[in-house]
């Protein structure tokens, strides 16, 4: 669709335009949830609403950074409220290593998941600190000012497991137990993971300010 040839035909429609947003992603479960959490208060738009077929610049060595540059970009180029997460994994004893580099940690392959934690429990052979943390940080940038931004951040402290564990969820799930269980994301399952995720984290952050 492309934003200045579409039509509103009523009132209601007029309404929910004014409050359309893109979140710039494709991810259909990342949609659902944010979706389910902001209700019909506003219309979630994806890239592939708004038409958007490009690869997003996505260069900058921070979490943050990535979030502002994606959500900037579909800002200024689309004319559009946008937000866009950015999340990673940062190991405690590798210094917050895998990080920005989560995706593609293993070879520059992005999303790799096998070889990915492959690379990290090599890592942590021998080491007694298993502490990690998964951080997902969200901008949301606005079409009327680019230079304004806010950002929203969501942890989930854990440790890193000896050995893969369980079987749903994706990335790092199999090596991630969260602090006060004793099994992996992936064993919990998504019911427990998408409560207490460092994604539904950030989310519910970015649901209470657009709910303001
Ligand atoms: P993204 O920013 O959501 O695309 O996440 C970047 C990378 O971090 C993914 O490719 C995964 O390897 C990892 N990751 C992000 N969120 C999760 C999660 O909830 N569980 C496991 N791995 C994750």
């Amino acid at each position: 669709m492309n934003p200045s040839s579409h039509t509103a035909h009523s009132a209601a429609e007029v309404e929910q335009q004014g409050r359309a947003i893109v979140f710039a992603t494709n991810n259909s479960h990342k949609l659902d949830e944010i979706r389910a959490i902001l209700g019909d208060r506003f219309k979630v738009l994806s890239l592939r609403d708004i038409d958007c077929h490009v690869d997003i610049p996505e260069t900058a060595n921070t979490l943050e950074g990535n979030a502002i540059q994606k959500a900037r970009y579909i800002a200024e180029h689309y004319g559009y409220d946008c937000f866009a997460d950015d999340t990673g994994l940062e190991v405690t004893a590798l210094g917050g290593e895998p990080g920005v580099h989560s995706a593609r940690y293993a070879d520059g392959t992005d999303h790799d998941s096998e070889a990915n934690m492959q690379k990290l429990l090599a890592r942590l052979k021998d080491k007694d600190d298993r502490r990690a943390q998964f951080r997902t940080v969200i901008c949301l940038a606005r079409k009327s000012d680019i230079a304004d931004y806010t950002l929203f951040e969501g942890i989930v402290r854990g440790t890193i497991a000896k050995e893969k564990q369980g079987s749903s969820g994706f990335g790092y799930d199999p090596i991630f137990v969260p602090e006060g269980y004793d099994e992996s994301f992936a064993a919990l399952g998504d019911e427990v993971k998408n409560r207490i995720s460092h994604r539904a984290r950030a989310v519910a952050k970015l649901a209470d300010y657009l709910k303001q």
